[in-house]
């Protein structure tokens, strides 16, 4: 079975690199930070504090997240709502990070995601799949750049949808969320040991995506 982990930081890059490799692999890719968002959009929905561990934990047995996929696009359906199109506005990068730090919803999120991965071959990519979720994964990578170069790059990427926002902000934005994604008591961010790190301050995509599969290949 083939479980490809990929782990690092936001902004990295992680997503657009393991869909490259589930494409040209074959398999499917889950983004396992994107159910964070959807758990993160129903606890809003609900009214609960995203940081309150005793607001959230109460709701989640009214939690029915389910992944589907068309032609290797992801969709995430919460209680049946395709809430796909909400999970990367602005806030919900804060939000997302609040909640992943709550254990009842990482436990809850962690034994779907290994469900998945035992339905499959797959790729993942997260903070914690190769130290936590898929500690036996076939092959685990952690991703890395400087945050200034991802900063950089998130820019482009806002500017042209239209964003007035700076780069002062958006490294404001990286430093905090590294900050809390790194210093949860819960699965924090951390390399695994036995995962091969990848910095791609100087690397483009196309080099990154090459650079993994050279890995799966040997
Ligand atoms: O990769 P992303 O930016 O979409 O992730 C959103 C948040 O979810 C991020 O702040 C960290 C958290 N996350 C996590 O704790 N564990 C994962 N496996 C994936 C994401």
């Amino acid at each position: 079975m083939l479980n490809i982990a990929i782990d690092g930081p936001s902004g990295v890059g992680k997503s657009t690199i393991a869909k490259a490799i589930a494409k040209r692999l074959g398999i499917i890719y889950l983004d396992t930070g994107a159910m964070y968002r959807a758990a993160a959009y129903f606890a809003l929905k609900k009214g609960a504090d995203v940081n309150d561990e005793s607001q959230v934990k109460p709701l989640l047995s009214e939690l029915n997240m389910e992944i589907r996929y068309a032609g290797g696009v992801q969709t995430i359906y919460v209680n049946g709502e395709d809430v796909t199109p909400y999970l990367r506005e602005h806030h919900m990068s804060k939000a997302a990070s609040d909640i992943s730090a709550l254990p009842s919803v990482r436990i809850k999120l962690v034994e779907l995601q290994q469900a998945i991965a035992r339905s499959a071959d797959i790729v993942l990519d997260g903070r914690d799949i190769g130290t936590v979720v898929l500690p036996n994964a076939s092959h685990k990578f952690f991703v890395t750049a400087d945050a200034a170069e991802r900063a950089k790059r998130r820019l482009i990427e806002l500017r042209e949808k239209g964003s007035d926002i700076t780069f002062a902000e958006i490294l404001k934005d990286i430093e905090k969320r590294d900050y809390n994604d790194s210093h949860r008591a819960h699965s924090p961010l951390k390399k695994a040991d036995d995962a091969v790190l990848i910095d791609t301050t100087n690397m483009t995509a196309e080099q990154a995506v090459e650079a993994v599969l050279g890995y799966i290949a040997r």
